[in-house]
Formats: C-alpha cells, structure tokens, sequence
C-alpha cells in the first residue's frame, strides 16, 4: 500500500514543517467532480485523472467527501462500510493509486470521516435491530422505549436537522435516535466498541497513506447524560447559536484527544479538521486546543455577509479566538452543503446559506472574486470548494424530479436545496456534460456552463480560474501572507478594508462605490480592472487588490 507522504514542504521546502498552518486546501465532492467511467457519476478514477489540473491549480490539499460504501441516503455521508469504497466511486485500489499519485505530485489528501452517525444499512446497526430490545448489541446506538402509554412517541422532543423528528420507531416498538436522516442512526459514543472502532478506522486510513481527516459533525458525537428535552423552543433556530443537548458537550473533547495521540503516532504531520458547528469561534476554538484537532471551519466566516465591519468583525473575532490555542485560523466560503458564495453576494443582503435566488450574477460573480482574494490574503488556511476557481453560481432552478438532498423531502426541514451547489463541473466548453464524462451528469448542469468551463477560462488573463492560479501562486511567493496569527488595519474610508502583512497591504472596497485612495505599494494581483494614478487611484466598487510594499 501507499508510503505516508514525506516530500518537501512546497512552502518552504522543508519536511516536517506544520505545512496544515496556511495550507490551500481544495474540497473535491466526488460524485460532482470527474467521471471517469461514463456512468454520469463521478468517481476516484475521474479524480485521479484531474490530479494534475488541481497541482497547477496550486492547493496544498485535496479533502474527498466521503467515498466509502453507502446506500446514499444522504450523498454517502450515510456510511455502511468505513473500510471499503462504494462500487459508484470504485475501488480500494482506486484510492490507493489516488493517494499514491496525489502525493507524487505534491498534493496531500485528506478523507472525510462520518463517527457521528452510520448508514442504516451498517453491519452494526443491522445486527442492533435484528437482536432486538435489551441486546448489547443494540447499545452501540441510542434506542429507547418511547413515551405515551403504548410507547407511541419519541422518546424526546428533539428535531432532526433534516426536519421531523429525531426518533424513527422501529418494527419491534423501540426508537431510534438520527440527528439527520432516518437512515442515518446516530453512534452511541458511551459505548466503549464505538470508540475502539473509530481509532481502528483512522488507523486504517492513515496505514493507507492519507495525510487527514475531515471530522463530519465533530460537535455532536456526545449527547447530554439523560438526553433531555429541549423545551418549547425552534430548534432550528438554536442550531449553532447556542449550546444544545445533542451539539457541542464536553465529552466530545476527549475523543479528539485521544485521536490526537494516534495522528501523532505517524509521521508526515498527519491532520484533522472538525465540521463543528458551535454557537461561537471561541467555542470552536476549544476543538483546536494543542492536543485535538489541528483546524476547524470557521462557519462565522461563511456566514458573514459582504459587508466591511461584519467581515472585519468576524477577521478578528476568529484571530483573537485561535491565538490562545495555537491553532491557526481557517476560511471557508463556499462548501457542499451551502450556497456558493457568487450566488450568496449576488443577493442584496449576501447572507442566506439556502438561498433560491440567482440575484444579480454579474455583482455576485465581482464580489465573488473580491471575496477570495480578501480571504487569500488572511493568516491561516483557506478551503476551496470545487468549482468555485471557475466562479460558478449554484444552480437555483434544479426542477423537483432530479432533487436529491435529503432534506429537500422532510416535511418542516431545512429548504434542502443544497442540490444547487453540487451540480457537476463543466471541464470542457462541448461534449457530454461539458467534459465532467461520456455518459451525462446526475443532476442537470445549466447550458451556460461551457463558457464557465476550465477549458473556456484556461489562458484568459481575466477569467476567474486564472484569478485563482495567480493569488495562490502568489501566496506561496509571499509566505508571510498565509503566515502569523494578526493582521494590522490600516485607516481607511468607511466600507473599506486595509491591512497590512509582511510586507504586503490587502485592499477590499465593500462601499458599493468607487473609492480614491493613496498607492500603498504596487500591485500584485487585483479581483477587477484597476487604474492607476499618480501617489492615488480609485478602487472599484466590489473590488480587492494585494499589493507588496
Ligand atoms: C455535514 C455534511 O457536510 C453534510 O453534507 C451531511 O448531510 C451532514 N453532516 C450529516 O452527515
């Protein structure tokens, strides 16, 4: 199988040198990414075939969602074999020869890891049903007798993040608890065999040769003692803004550091990244402390709208946050599961991770391109979510018939659009679903996509592919960018952001007007056409530039 991955830094050209800290790290979906056998699938094969584009795209890092053996209940993030790919992604081999290339051309890979629920069609919870009520077996997952004089209504009154309730009965009378889909039974961490599971999982994974893992909810593993009610309250609208039952206990901490000890055992800086979604970044910096995890997303920033003091706001709130632990921040603005940014900032308010609204695509797009190279410039590591170097919208009019987010069919949940964003990539201006492979693509790409395509943007100065080959090169020719854990403001106009880095000053005007401003350096990289003048120029509306000084 595959050796650990030991070349150079691309940094610095050093082994062994934190390279997580400011790393670019690229989030491929597969099932949306390359199809490599012409099934409208997209699959390992087709991943390892694009290797190169992502290289000359100059990430440091590839994160795979999951891969693994699933009945897809909710696009393989319902997982029935932890040790095996799912036939529609390929093989084990497959993934080895991809971890294997990847580290051949200097790009690490980090997998998705799903320990807070399985499929429903996992061995473990197969066995749990067919044993039965009282059956030890059954105590690897969270069942319970339900309430009402026949036992007739879940047991408590959580809600699932898909909508309905948390509870699914199942044939023998007892319920079962899923914070997601009913095919997706929550583990039950108390349980000592669940444990021992998940770090003969990560074992796995990391004698296969991968460099990290993405921790799938990593706020939700333990539940609170009793799992008490919530009370009359929308819970939805808790999610995320304050402490539930279900979310962000205590006792998640001494997983991640028992994980710790295990990605430490080996060599090449192996990593993890927790999906936590806490009420605040002081929260989730606890997930970062020296002896857990290495990063976490930084939701607050997605979330932000495109608006000078909230971005300035959370840049800072997110610093301040990480600094006493030590661990860098991160930056996300678009993900599989949210709607990507070009889409978010062409709305008026830019906020809204589900929305439905092309809005105006041509500011979304110029925002869109401001907004990276703001976030490109930040101390920290930054997280690329496929398609968005090629400034794709979500796709906002996918007809009902080809939906397939699973939230989309729960009554009383969340919108379940996420379908929009994980439409497949347009690789090619013709052909079959615009070169993502021979045999069309699952869900339905718009026929504007070819002149998105990569091929389409590949050699235009100004396209947003090049936009983003540019400011990640030159991220890695000014280290001092991605490095440290602060940046200095700089006075400027209200709506504008300045900041300086090592040498370096970062640019961002937000006001929705063309701004004059003193030169503080000479240009680097620029997210629109920008003119020059004399000691001054005007910064466009929308519109970010880097400049070394
Ligand atoms: C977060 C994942 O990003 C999302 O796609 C999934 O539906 C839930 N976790 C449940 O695993």
């Amino acid at each position: 199988m595959t050796q650990h991955f030991t070349a150079p830094d691309r940094l610095t050209g050093n082994t062994g040198t934190q390279w997580w800290r400011d790393a670019v790290i690229y989030q491929v979906y597969p099932r949306s990414f390359a199809d490599g056998n012409g099934d409208g699938m997209g699959d390992l094969e087709g991943v390892r075939g694009r290797l190169p584009y992502l290289r000359d795209l100059g990430v440091d890092a590839v994160w795979l969602s999951p891969f693994y053996a699933s009945p897809q209940a909710d696009a393989g993030y319902d997982v029935a074999d932890y040790r095996a790919i799912d036939p529609m992604f390929g093989t084990l081999l497959d993934a080895d020869a991809l971890i294997r290339d990847a580290h051949e051309l200097g790009l690490r890979i980090i997998v998705d890891l799903v320990p807070n629920h399985s499929s429903d069609q996992h061995e473990w919870f197969k066995q749990a049903l067919r044993e039965g009520p009282g059956s030890p077996l059954r105590a690897r997952y969270h069942f319970r007798p339900g309430k009402g004089a026949d036992g007739e209504l879940p047991p408590n009154d959580w809600e699932s993040i898909f909508g309905g309730p948390a509870w699914t009965q199942a044939p023998d009378g007892e319920w079962y608890l899923h914070l997601f889909a009913p095919e997706q039974p929550d583990f039950n961490w108390d349980h000592p065999a669940v444990a021992d599971e998940f770090r003969s999982i990560l074992r796995f994974w990391l004698d296969m040769g991968v460099d990290g893992f993405r921790i799938d909810v990593a706020h939700g593993l333990v539940k609170a003692p009793g799992l008490p009610d919530i009370g009359g309250h929308d819970q939805l609208k808790l999610l995320g803004n304050d402490v539930m039952p279900f979310f962000d206990q205590e006792g998640v901490h001494a997983i991640y550091r028992s994980w710790r000890t295990i990605l430490d055992e080996y060599d090449g800086e192996r990593i993890a990244v927790a999906e936590a979604w806490t009420p605040t970044v002081e929260r989730t910096a606890a997930y970062v402390r020296p002896d857990e995890l290495h990063q976490a997303f930084n939701f607050q920033y997605l979330g932000a709208p495109w608006e000078a003091a909230a971005l300035r706001e959370v840049i800072d709130a997110s610093l301040a946050a990480m600094r006493p632990v030590g661990a860098p921040a991160t930056w996300v603005l678009s993900n599989h599961d949210v709607t990507r940014h070009a889409t978010r900032f062409a709305n008026p308010q830019g906020l809204g991770t589900q929305l439905r609204t092309p809005g105006d695509r041509e500011l979304g797009l110029r925002r869109a391109r401001a907004a990276t190279l703001l976030m490109l410039a930040l101390p920290g590591s930054a997280y690329v979510y496929q398609g968005e170097e090629l400034g794709l919208p979500d796709v906002t009019d996918l007809p009902d018939e080809v939906r397939q987010d699973p939230s989309f069919f729960r009554a009383a949940g969340q919108d379940g659009f996420r379908d929009g964003c994980r439409v497949p990539i347009p690789w090619t201006v013709e052909g079959s679903s615009y070169g993502f492979g021979s045999g069309g693509s699952w869900l339905p790409q718009p026929d504007t996509w070819g002149g998105l395509s990569v091929e389409a943007q590949t050699g235009d100065a100004d396209s947003t592919l090049e936009l983003y080959r540019r400011a990640i090169a030159a991220r890695r020719d000014h280290p001092g960018l991605g490095a440290g854990d602060d940046v200095q403001w700089l006075d400027a106009p209200e709506g504008v952001l300045a900041f300086a880095r090592e040498g370096f000053v970062c640019t961002v005007n937000l006001t929705g007007s063309p701004v004059r401003l003193a030169t503080p350096g000479r240009v680097v990289l620029a997210s629109a056409q920008l003119t020059l003048g004399e000691g001054q120029f005007d910064l466009p509306a929308d519109t970010t530039v880097w400049w070394t000084v």
